[in-house]
């Protein structure tokens, strides 16, 4: 902690490291599996079904009991409470199947050993029967097998979508299939539950929802939540995945640690954690869009098929996501699209950075290429002509008013010489040689806030210790993004002091209750409300009592970098801490935040369901040898709009990964199931997220540093999180240009996501014809 000096650090707006980047490096991070183990800690393993849908006539345990280690087993049976963690209420996600499965790899029961490799091991001795059920695994297969939607679908309306479409001079068709992702986090799921006295039990968990975690637990185990604690100090990388994907895991820890009274693990493997957890949805949309001449879209129709799996987990809020960004960064005249969240005998798909978002806004990408191709146009004025102008409404009648497009399409055309590196593809690849070049710019326009409106509430605890240290605590959780550091800079700058003042702790939902997941990218802008209130809080009493005590008017009051100025008094702040001390002061806040101005009736399917959107745009160049399929991207160049940043380092960095994770999402992420609806990519070995040598080879990126957030963010900042991972489309729309090459652009390629190199060669072998 340094000394009440004049020269703090660490303030809002200033690039400051990640406050665990040294820890990260060297390993000295705890995450939860490296927490040290109370005595006598025992594990848990789950046993997976192997039907993709059928009825359990018999399981037999002789074999699995009998094992070394193993001290019992679990099973529907066995929960005190409800055997359910549907975190929508709709009462469909059971913990362990009962009766019938409904996907390859759902959880049949847990076995509890001492160690977690007997656990393992006997798990797979059990003999569990079934009668084998029809089973339909991919949306249009669930479609026409009538299997139904795990939950009600939206439409979106404005105008008279039918009748402008037959009035427009030009109408194009088509459908496009977009695949899911397997979240890939570094850190698998993990639960570690120790038992209490009475109906306690503390939890550590890597999750991203803390509060839902406690419910959950407190449900299955028949106790009240006050009985349940839930922490999390960090996570290593949560992308969705650990939104709900946590509660079973979890659940399972707390039931066996109550049940044998000992601490319990949860552990899966690699294999097992991809199997058995949800993904991204994959979708198939059916579009039609119809536009002049100019290229201006008349009219868009569009239904997006989901793959949601077996039960509703996320997927109501996921799909009605998707057809919010389903116009990207375009107006729609007048516009029809509808969700159809698919039941499948699948895992229950789940949030994904971005959260429906990306797959909606790559179908308007998909639409602008058809446009440009047909008009043989370059896309890019395809884009421009549609972009938003401020006042027009979306399809939801949200109306546009923060658009700043097309300053960052001038900025970026400029900064990445676009125009002539684009003729200079188009000359190379007259050329005609085996290497072919894409070049493509894209844009993203995306919603910030939670559609679900209570969610978009948070609340913070700050206690100032007498020596003038500082403890922050918020609901959010860390998983690597940089949230604690931005709500702790918020902090610093609201008490003049430097960062190294102000201890981030685990979040806990003893300290701050009823949290939201740490999603929807509103981390920092919700948490850092939250903290600024109750830094604000301790402030003004600190205030009243400075003025009092060294009588001055309380306007003559401030706070001033590390010290507390009374008229021309500067006292050091620890001085005036321990002096509120002494005169008996309050020195903790709770802090509390809710987003004003957002509604949102799905029934209408109208409202204001976003704060604002966030802009950015990037440029992707890409070389394809057509004679293997296999691609590079040579450079990618991306401008990205984060308002005024609250660190531009971190800020970059989540704009980074986001970029190269958006496309892994549509280049070699590739999930594939058998024709029994077994999960085939459970590992890196089949399945192939990013390397460091496959992020762009030439990668600039820049923040909108001029950007400032036109409505009362945390210091006029966005969020961050979640919307550049849509600007990956530049890199697939670059692919599609150089694939489309090999017949002079007649057509767009027209690939399917994601273009795995075995696609894009298929694709290159049908265009040549
Ligand atoms: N960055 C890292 N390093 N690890 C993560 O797991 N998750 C992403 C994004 N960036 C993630 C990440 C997702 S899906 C979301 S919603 C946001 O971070 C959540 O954090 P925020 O709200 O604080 O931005
Ligand atoms: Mo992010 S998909 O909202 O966790």
């Amino acid at each position: 902690m340094k000394d009440d000096t004049a020269t703090i650090t660490g303030q809002a707006h200033q690039d400051t490291a990640h406050d665990s980047a040294a820890k990260h490096v060297t390993g000295r991070a705890e995450y939860t599996d490296d927490l040290v183990e109370p005595t006598g800690t025992i594990h848990a393993y789950l046993g997976l079904s192997s039907c993709a849908h059928g009825r359990i006539t018999g399981m037999d345990f002789t074999e699995t009991v009998a094992q070394p280690g193993v001290l019992g087993i679990l099973t529907a049976a066995d929960l005190p409470g409800v055997n359910d963690v549907s975190p929508n209420g709709k009462n469909d996600d059971p913990i362990f199947a009962e009766g019938v499965v409904q996907f390859w790899g759902q959880p049949v029961f847990a076995v509890i050993a001492e160690t977690r490799d007997q656990a393992r091991r006997a798990a797979h001795k059990a003999r569990i029967d079934y009668d084998v059920l029809p089973h339909a695994l991919d949306p249009i297969a669930a479609r026409d097998a009538s299997m139904g939607y795990v939950t009600d679908p939206l439409t979106l309306k404005r105008g008279d979508a039918p009748a402008a479409m037959a009035a427009a001079p030009r109408r194009i068709e088509g459908r496009f299939a977009i695949g899911g992702q397997d979240h890939f986090y570094l850190e698998g799921q993990i639960a570690m539950a120790v038992p209490g006295e009475d109906d306690e039990v503390v939890l550590h968990v890597s999750t991203q929802h803390p509060s839902e975690v406690q419910h959950m637990v407190a449900h299955v185990l028949g106790v009240p939540s006050n009985a349940v604690v839930v922490n999390v100090r960090r996570m290593g990388g949560g992308f969705g995945g650990k939104e709900t994907q946590m509660n079973l895991f979890a659940c399972v820890a707390a039931v066996a640690a109550k049940r044998w009274n000992r601490t319990v693990k949860i552990r899966p493997d690699r294999d097992d954690d991809m199997i058995a957890t949800g993904k991204r949805h994959d979708f198939v949309v059916d579009y039609a869009v119809g536009f002049d001449d100019d290229g201006r879209i008349r009219s868009v129709e569009g239904d997006f098929y989901a793959r949601c799996g077996f039960s509703a987990d996320l997927s109501g809020p996921v799909t009605d996501r998707a057809l919010f960004h389903a116009d990207n960064a375009y107006f729609y005249p007048d516009v029809r699209i509808s969700s159809h969240p698919m039941k499948t005998n699948t895992v229950s798909n789940t949030a994904f950075r971005g959260f429906g978002g990306p797959q909606g806004a790559i179908v308007a990408e998909r639409m602008v290429e058809e446009i440009a191709y047909a008009l043989g146009m370059d896309p890019l004025e395809v884009r421009k002509r549609n972009l938003y102008q401020n006042g027009q409404l979306t399809p939801y009648h949200q109306t546009v008013q923060d658009q700043i497009l097309p300053r960052i399409f001038d900025e970026l055309e400029a900064s990445s010489d676009y125009h002539a590196r684009r003729q200079a593809v188009l000359d190379w690849n007259a050329k005609g040689g085996v290497i072919r070049k894409g070049i493509a710019l894209t844009p993203v326009k995306f919603g910030i806030s939670f559609t679900a409106t209570w969610f978009n509430q948070a609340g913070a605890l700050i206690h100032v210790y007498s020596d003038g240290s500082i403890h922050l605590n918020h609901g959010g959780t860390e998983m690597g993004q940089g949230l604690n550091t931005k709500v702790a800079q918020v902090v610093a700058e609201a008490f003049q002091c430097d960062l190294s003042r102000i201890k981030i702790t685990k979040t806990t939902t003893e300290k701050v209750p009823n949290t939201s997941a740490t999603a929807a990218s509103s981390g920092t802008d919700l948490n850092g409300m939250a903290a600024l209130d109750a830094a604000e809080q301790i402030k003004a009493r600190l205030v009243t009592f400075v003025a009092e005590k060294w009588q001055v008017a309380p306007d003559q009051v401030a706070f001033v970098p590390g010290h507390v100025r009374a008229g021309d008094q500067m006292i050091p702040f620890a001085q005036v801490i321990r002096a509120a001390y002494m005169a008996r002061i309050q020195l903790s806040a709770a802090g509390s935040y809710k987003t004003p101005k957002i509604h949102w009736d799905r029934t209408t399917g109208q409202g204001r369901p976003f704060y604002y959107f966030a802009y950015g745009a990037a440029v992707a160049e890409v070389s394809v040898d057509t004679l293997t399929g296999e691609y590079v991207i040579d450079r990618a160049d991306v401008l990205h709009d984060v308002g005024r940043s609250l660190n531009p380092v971190l800020d970059r960095g989540q704009v980074e990964g986001a970029f190269v994770q958006g496309a892994g999402w549509l280049t070699t992420e590739e999930l594939w199931w058998d024709a029994k609806g077994r999960l085939r990519t459970h590992a890196p070995s089949t399945y192939k997220v990013p390397l460091a040598s496959d992020s762009p080879r030439i990668f600039n990126v820049a923040l909108a540093d001029w950007s400032e957030a036109s409505e009362r963010t945390i210091k006029r900042s966005k969020a961050v999180g979640e919307p550049p991972f849509v600007l990956g489309i530049s890199v697939f729309e670059a692919i599609n240009m150089a694939v489309a090459s090999v017949a002079d652009y007649r057509t767009p390629a027209r690939l399917d996501a994601p273009a795995t190199p075995e696609r894009v060669l298929m694709a290159v072998e049908r265009l040549r014809g």
